[in-house]
């Protein structure tokens, strides 16, 4: 979704806004704009409908722009068209305001209605530019920028993350945040605003998260905040751990595949640490066997694939630790009015932890006296500091739109959140307890022997690419992984596809299959593993081809029915989603690539949904 930059420095605006920019690149965008203010020229407006590179044409990579002062924007439409005119930064009527925003104003129209009848002229549909707009009226009226936006911001209702400019003020920018992300970052050559680290850990890992109300002020000597009443606020500054590299494709073609590679170092990082003396140990997540047990429902709310991940998670937990888990998605669950009370733990699952819906619903549960858990990739983002309890993947930056190592990361810790659980509530034997933790230890190993074998998926790809459906079956954890494989192959591949519980096909779904078509058929799962082969032989008695993941040990007795077939090790149940769920992001990855899909940024999608 949107992106915003700001820097207040002793170097070009332009150049670092534009390269920030490119670093958001993947958040996806429809349309780019940035504004620098120059000792010379004043403030310099330049928007472009599309590409990024068509902006930094347009400028001759930012040469065209005077000053040391900027915004920089890419704009993922929500009220009005993607166009040159509703791009940011929006100008207030007399030019003397600029600003960049992420978010919703939701009184928007209320705000203009009543601007319009002052005689205020607006040139775009967006509700961005009221905020421009009406911070020239404030302005007007009180003469003094800080105040004005203290005044805005208590007109304007919904999400926002800012990034204010203002002729007046040479070198000083003004942010402001509520319920959309914005950081800022103390960097040796200057200060800089971001909705995103990825934007600015090129030029300082010295960052500082905002939280919702408060304004900064950004100048090249420093950042100053303060809270919705301007009363000045200490602020602790926070160190990135991680590299510009990480957030480099390192000679890959594609962010997704290097992603896609990166899983076993991504999940050693994530479970060693939590992994001592044959223990599960989860520092962050202090409960008592008696909190524990007094647990008497479980909610795991998320969205897309970390939604698949809880679906994974409730076959897994409910096994271990005997109590009825419910995954339910975080756009309905907010408005389902769901049963919770304070004996109910609610899980969060976001890698982004920016997710609007998924914030939203852990609200909602909190406000209903749930105890909230958030597994959490980003770090500092609001879902993990809004939860009660929080837990990260350690997956590092992820840029590829279709999630691959924050999925992986994720599915393998929850798993050790329910083993932890379990192990409190007495519900685990110690055979299993200790049979699981070596899975766990064994995983990134094995990760790295199932990336060592591509080659049956990428010639499944270059039979199947052209297909324009392709289904996916399984039973149990089977079906979960089934979930996440499907979504991967439409998302970036665009094959329309569907993962079915495979009871369920003669109910109805069987009607699809006809001959020749793909039915990547799941049989990992070993206590239903001979209903996953009736399941295979049943369509391909309907001419389905079929395409089956299954571990080493049973390859023998599946390779003699299904057509193709892909192998991955053997591990304790509760892991094996994590081994299997690779061969089909690889399969997405190797079909897409064949159709020339832009992957690592699939039409229409945004990685961070921060908007309904
Ligand atoms: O950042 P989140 O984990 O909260 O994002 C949730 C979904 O938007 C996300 O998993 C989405 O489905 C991915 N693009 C799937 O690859």
């Amino acid at each position: 979704m949107c992106g915003i930059i700001g820097f207040a420095g002793r170097e070009e605006a332009a150049p670092i806004l534009l390269d920030g920019l490119e670093r958001m690149e993947y958040r996806g965008y429809d349309s780019a704009g940035i504004a620098v203010r120059g000792e010379a020229r004043g403030l310099q407006i330049r928007k472009t409908k599309g590409r990024l590179q068509a902006l930094a044409d347009l400028t001759h990579g930012g040469a065209d722009l005077e000053g040391t002062l900027g915004i920089g924007h890419t704009r993922w439409a929500t009220h009005g068209e993607p166009n040159e005119v509703n791009a940011h930064p929006h100008v207030s009527e007399n030019g003397r305001v600029a600003l960049v925003h992420n978010g919703i104003i939701e009184n928007y129209l209320e705000i203009k209605e009543h601007l319009q009848k002052l005689g205020v002229a607006f040139a775009s549909d967006t509700d961005s530019e009221v905020v421009a707009q009406l911070l020239e009226y404030h302005y007007n009226e009180c003469g003094n920028m800080m105040e004005a936006v203290g005044r805005c911001l208590r007109r304007i209702e919904g999400s926002y993350a800012l990034g204010i400019l203002c002729a007046d003020y040479p070198d000083t920018l003004i942010a402001a945040r509520k319920d959309s992300p914005l950081i800022l970052g103390c960097g040796e050559h200057g200060s800089f605003i971001a909705s995103d680290v990825t934007a600015i850990i090129k030029h300082t890992r010295d960052v500082i998260y905002m939280d919702d109300g408060e304004i900064a002020v950004v100048t090249p000597n420093g950042v100053s905040v303060f809270d919705d009443e301007l009363v000045p606020v200490e602020k602790a500054h926070s160190q990135v751990d991680w590299d510009v590299s990480a957030a480099e494709k390192g000679g890959h073609a594609h962010f997704m595949f290097k992603e896609i590679l990166e899983q076993p170092e991504a999940i050693r990082r994530t479970l060693s640490p939590r992994l001592k003396e044959g223990r599960v140990v989860l520092e962050g997540l202090d409960l008592t066997a008696e909190d524990v047990r007094r647990i008497s429902r479980i909610f795991i709310i998320a969205c897309g694939s970390a939604y698949h991940v809880g679906v994974v998670s409730k076959y897994n937990w409910e096994k271990l630790l005997r109590r009825p888990v419910e995954v339910v998605l975080a756009s309905e669950f907010r408005y389902c009015d769901p049963l919770v009370d304070e004996n109910t733990l609610v899980m969060v699952i976001s890698q982004s932890g920016e997710t609007l819906d998924t914030m939203a619903a852990m609200r909602e549960a909190k406000r209903l006296g749930g105890r909230t858990l958030a597994v959490v990739n980003v770090v500092g983002s609001s879902i993990a500091r809004e939860a009660d309890h929080v837990l990260y993947t350690w997956a590092g930056p992820e840029i590829a739109v279709a999630t691959t190592k924050a999925y992986s990361t994720q599915l393998a810790l929850m798993n050790l959140v329910g083993l932890y659980l379990a192990d409190l509530l007495g519900t685990v034997s110690g055979e299993e307890y200790r049979a699981i933790v070596a899975a766990a230890e064994a995983l990134p190993g094995q990760l790295e022997q199932v990336l060592g074998h591509m080659e049956e998926l990428q010639y499944a790809a270059s039979r199947y690419f052209n297909h324009s459906s392709i289904f996916f079956i399984g039973r149990n954890l089977d079906y979960a992984v089934g979930l996440e494989g499907s979504l991967k192959l439409k998302e970036i591949s665009y094959i329309h596809s569907e993962a079915y519980a495979s009871g369920e096909l003669k109910h109805g779904t069987i009607s699809l299959i006809e001959p020749g078509t793909l039915v990547v058929a799941l049989g990992m799962y070993g206590p239903l593993f001979d209903k996953a082969m009736s399941n295979v032989v049943e369509v391909q008695a309907r001419g389905a081809e079929v395409l089956a993941v299954t571990t080493e040990s049973r390859l023998e007795k599946m390779g003699k029915t299904a057509g193709l077939t892909a192998a991955v090790p053997d591990t304790h149940p509760v892991f094996q989603p994590s081994l299997g769920v690779v061969p089909l992001q690889l399969f997405a990855y190797f079909v897409a690539l064949q159709r020339g899909c832009d992957i690592d940024k699939p039409r229409n999608l945004a990685k961070s949904v921060t908007v309904e």
